[in-house]
């Protein structure tokens, strides 16, 4: 793991998609902030790349209101500074002439040794031809004088196992697989970095995640806003390829691995692996669809879409320490509140010593990724001056209690640095895209492939749809809303 406080290397970050979104709400903004604390290098450069006829003035304009807009903050001052740093170069990404074009102008601002990062937010349509160029110009090749060459690829990594070893086989004609960073910005996220820390810089908790105390864990990424204008991408992608091949699955990767020999991109990845190698196949009545009420009336939407908003599956991670106990995660959008969390519910007591006056609460120790970043950990105790009665109670950890004055950074903030730095920890390697892939594939084929199989519908601000708690409900479970308690 690189040091996040130094100031990193100066570096050419060269923006693929520079008048987009992406930019504008989330790269714009992180590179601001990391400028702001003295992170980047002040000799390092973005270059933005795009078809849109702008110049550097328009870009960088571009880029200050997205800071404005969507950042932390924003300091003129720091902007002086931030400002300098930003050029444009107009170009289409499937003209080999514009990428020699580019090479020419990168090595003249450059004028020697710089490491270079890449960065693809752009649709996945034009990653092909991007990868395909920046080889063809010679771009993405490393020699002793040049510095690094590194890609970032945004998600959706393919749209299944087949198109993205097509993609990691293309990437890998170009690049080196240690030259890749495939993002996931649930990595990047504080809470999600913190599960390591949790598990494995304390002695206390890690004991017990297992099968011998653990009952089931559930993995909730819970969103309250619908498609809104993304309605074309979302109905190509729906839930599973939107949420789960990634977001979801690197929480599950997190929360069940084994400790990894050392704090390294290779060990930590070797062991996120080993536990979706180790999932069960999932049988398809373990999962459910559904689609929100008005899903179809968005723009950009099929009037007869299928395509899922919501989903949730029971799974099973079969090793030693994990082998019985059901992995239940869900992800839907229009949901009645924006919640990330994983609980995990411990077994009740073996035997109940206070008889009747027991509650039958289990303790849940719920990690909340977002909002309100914190852990909570339920247990019973007795209510004061009463003779038996029991009642939950709740240890509790805030980050904003905890770390007052620390604002809590982007994911693409703690991401972009670390690609800048070289670090590959909280990216996804390709075998951890395969492993996601070969389990999800057989689940999307069935819901693509069945038109007669019940697609699931519920109320925009509800917390889903009827089969999901039946889903629990089979094993005497039921879903916990945020951090700890039922809803
Ligand atoms: C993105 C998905 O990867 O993650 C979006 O494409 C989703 O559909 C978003 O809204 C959720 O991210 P966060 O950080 O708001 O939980």
């Amino acid at each position: 793991m690189t040091d996040q406080t130094s100031q990193a290397e100066p570096t050419t970050i060269v923006i693929f998609g520079a008048s987009g979104d992406l930019t504008r709400r989330k790269l714009g903004p992180a590179l601001y902030r990391l400028c702001a604390k003295g992170r980047l290098a002040t000799t390092s450069r973005v270059i933005g790349v795009a078809r849109t006829d702008w110049d550097d003035t328009a870009f960088r304009e571009f880029v200050r209101e997205g800071v404005r807009e969507f950042g932390t903050g924003y300091d003129p001052e720091v902007w002086s500074g931030v400002a300098p740093m930003l050029t444009y170069v107009s170009g289409d990404l499937t003209s080999d002439a514009d990428f020699i074009a580019l090479r020419q102008r990168l090595d003249a601002l450059d004028g020697g040794h710089v490491n270079r990062l890449y960065y693809l937010a752009i649709a996945p349509a034009f990653f092909g031809p991007t990868i395909t160029n920046l080889g063809t110009a010679g771009l993405a090749t490393v020699t002793a004088s040049s510095g690094r060459r590194d890609i970032v690829i945004e998600k959706p990594f393919g749209r299944d196992g087949s198109s993205a070893t097509e993609l990691n086989t293309l990437v890998h004609s170009v690049f080196d697989e240690s030259q890749i960073f495939r993002i996931d910005h649930y990595l990047g996220k504080e809470t999600a970095q913190n599960i390591l820390y949790f598990r494995f810089a304390n002695t206390i908790f890690d004991p017990l995640l297992n099968r011998n105390f653990v009952d089931n864990v559930q993995i909730t990424v819970a969103e309250d806003v619908d498609v809104g204008h993304r309605g074309e991408y979302y109905d190509q992608a729906g839930v599973w390829r939107d949420m789960f091949q990634n977001h979801l699955f690197q929480l599950l990767t997190l929360i069940a691995m084994e400790a990894p020999a050392a704090y390294d991109a290779t060990q930590l990845r070797n062991e996120k692996v080993k536990v979706l190698t180790a999932a069960k196949a999932i049988a398809i009545e373990d999962t459910v669809c559904a689609q929100y009420e008005g899903f179809c009336a968005a723009s950009g939407v099929a009037k007869q879409s299928r395509t899922p908003t919501f989903a949730a599956m029971r799974m099973f991670i079969d090793n030693w320490r994990w082998a019985g106990v059901p992995f239940y995660l869900r992800s839907g959008k229009a949901l009645a509140g924006k919640a990330s969390a994983i609980s995990i519910e411990f077994k009740r007591p073996p035997f109940q010593m206070f008889g009747a006056f027991q509650t039958p609460t289990p303790n849940v120790l719920s990690i909340c990724v977002q909002p309100d970043e914190g852990m909570h950990l339920s247990f019973d105790a007795k209510v004061p001056d009463d003779i038996h009665a029991v009642q939950s109670v709740d240890l509790e950890f805030h980050y904003r209690t905890s770390f007052p004055h620390v604002v809590m950074s982007d994911a693409y903030e703690r991401l972009l640095l670390d690609a800048i730095n070289g670090d590959a920890s909280l990216f996804a390697r390709s075998d951890e895209i395969d492993g996601a892939w070969r389990l999800l594939d057989p689940v999307i084929a069935a819901w693509e492939g069945d038109r007669e199989r019940r697609l699931g519908s519920y109320a925009p601000g509800s917390w889903g749809p009827l089969e999901a708690d039946q889903l629990l409900a089979r094993a005497g479970h039921q879903w916990r809303a945020g951090c700890g308690h039922h809803e």
